[in-house]
């Protein structure tokens, strides 16, 4: 991918469960942000903060080295309540969601985890509508985002209307493959507007001092 993903792209992050998909997600964010000068946000629908916290500090990722400027929004506990009172409210969450993100200073990149825990607050009228409003929303944000979907690995579309690999202007794709006894992670870039691309699977190692994607 020619210097990697441009700035304000919305990008999905795919895979099925534990292909590490919310990891390479934060990975990005906390490096970024590390070498950057400006703030991110990490929103959060299922896993709960101190939960993915613990994971990511398992990965060698030290939270303290950039408190203050990576902040994790954990909302898996107002989806709960939401779930409970109704799914009228989503335009209200939708819009209060905006807010949130607009007032994190500084705020350039965006992971949200996941579309799936955010699509089951809502009943969709008519999805391709829906969708496309609630994408051009987070377009005029102007953050980078990445949209964290659940598929399974040999399903075509990533998303689970399909409608968001259309919407979305890249597409990363994470499996697990079987290998002997054991099994390999591999990545695999299907989209990335703008950029020319090898579209092939490369090997994905998880290794103590972070990811490497092995080269052919
Ligand atoms: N210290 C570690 N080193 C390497 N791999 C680890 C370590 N700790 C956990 N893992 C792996 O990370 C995986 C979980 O990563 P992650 O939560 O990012 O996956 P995910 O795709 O977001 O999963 P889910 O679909 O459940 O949200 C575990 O299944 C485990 O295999
Ligand atoms: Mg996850």
């Amino acid at each position: 991918m020619e210097g990697g993903i441009p700035e304000g792209h919305m990008v999905l992050v795919c895979g099925s469960a534990g292909t590490m998909k919310s990891t390479l997600a934060y990975y990005v964010l906390y490096h970024e942000i590390l070498e950057g000068d400006y703030n991110g946000l990490y929103i959060t629908l299922e896993q709960s903060k101190s939960n993915l916290l613990t994971h990511m500090e398992g990965m060698g990722m030290n939270s303290s080295a950039v408190e203050g400027r990576l902040d994790i929004l954990d909302l898996s506990q107002m989806r709960r309540e939401i779930l409970t009172e109704g799914q009228d409210m989503w335009m209200d969450f939708l819009s209060h969601l905006i807010q949130l993100i607009q007032r994190v200073e500084s705020c350039k990149l965006v992971v949200l985890d996941s579309l799936n825990a955010l699509y089951s607050l809502v009943n969709f009228q008519n999805p391709r509508n829906e969708l496309f409003l609630f994408f051009e929303k987070f377009r005029d944000l102007g953050t980078t985002t990445f949209f964290i979907a659940e598929s399974v690995s040999d399903a075509i579309t990533c998303g689970e209307y399909g409608l968001e690999d259309f919407m979305c202007d890249g597409i990363i794709r994470l499996t697990m493959r079987n290998q002997g006894e054991g099994f390999s992670r591999y990545i695999r870039c299907v989209k990335m507007r703008s950029s020319r691309l090898d579209t092939s699977f490369f090997p994905l190692l998880v290794t103590e001092t972070g990811f490497k994607i092995i080269q052919k």
